[in-house]
C-alpha cells in the first residue's frame, strides 16, 4: 500500500496490527475461559480496534461505547476528562474489559476506570492497542496492550489529527509540517 503524503513513515503496518491483535483476543479468549465478557469501546479512537478485537474473541461477549473528552485545546489531554456518552447498561457483577487506542497521560483510562469500578463490576481490565509510556502523567498500566510506541506523533488505525487519518488499515508517524501548520 502506498504511503499516505501526509505519514513521515509507517510504525506498525497492517499485517503486523493484525497478527497482534489476534494474539490478544487469544490471550482475552484464554483468560475468561467459560465467562461471558462485556467490552466496552471508547470512541472515537478505539473504533478499528475493537470492531477487530471483538471478532477474533471466542466467548460469549456483549459491547458497549462510551466517549469522553479531555478538556483543554492542543494535542495532548490536560486531566479534565468529561463523559460525553455513558455506556447504556449497569455493569455490576460483570466482566468488563475496557478498549482503548492509546495510553497517553494516562488521564483518561484512570479516570475512566475509577468511574466504571465504582458501578461495581466483578472484574475491569484495560485493554489498549498502543501505550506511549514515556508521556505517562498518572500512574496506569494496560492489562493488554498491543505496542509500546515512542513519543511521536501517530495517525491511523482509529487515531487522529484533526479528525483525519482515522481510516488509514496502519499506524503511522505525521509529518511535523502537517500539524505545525
Ligand atoms: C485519545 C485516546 C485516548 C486518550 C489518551 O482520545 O483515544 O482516549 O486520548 O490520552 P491520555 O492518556 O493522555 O488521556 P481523544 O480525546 O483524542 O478522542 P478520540 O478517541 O475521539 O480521538
Amino acid at each position: 500500500m502506498k504511503l499516505h503524503p501526509d505519514l513521515e513513515k509507517i510504525l506498525i503496518d497492517e499485517a503486523s496490527i493484525q497478527q497482534r491483535v489476534k494474539e490478544i483476543a487469544a490471550e482475552i479468549t484464554r483468560d475468561y475461559a467459560g465467562r461471558s465478557v462485556l467490552m466496552i469501546c471508547t470512541l472515537r479512537g478505539a473504533v478499528m480496534f475493537f470492531a477487530d478485537l471483538v471478532k477474533y474473541i471466542d466467548l460469549d461477549v456483549r459491547m458497549d461505547f462510551i466517549a469522553c473528552s479531555s478538556y483543554g485545546a492542543g494535542t495532548s489531554s490536560s486531566g479534565e476528562v468529561k463523559i460525553v456518552k455513558d455506556i447504556s447498561q449497569p455493569i455490576a457483577g460483570l466482566d468488563v474489559i475496557v478498549v482503548e487506542d492509546i495510553i497517553d497521560t494516562g488521564h483518561t483510562l484512570k479516570y475512566l476506570y475509577n468511574m466504571l469500578l465504582n458501578r461495581g463490576p466483578a472484574s475491569l481490565k484495560i485493554c489498549s492497542l498502543l501505550d506511549k509510556p514515556e508521556r505517562r502523567e498518572v500512574e496506569l498500566e494496560g492489562d493488554y496492550v498491543g505496542f509500546k510506541v515512542p513519543n511521536e506523533f501517530v495517525v491511523g488505525y482509529g487515531l487522529d489529527y484533526n479528525e483525519k487519518y482515522r481510516n488509514l488499515p496502519m499506524v503511522g508517524v505525521l509529518k511535523p509540517e502537517v500539524y505545525a501548520k
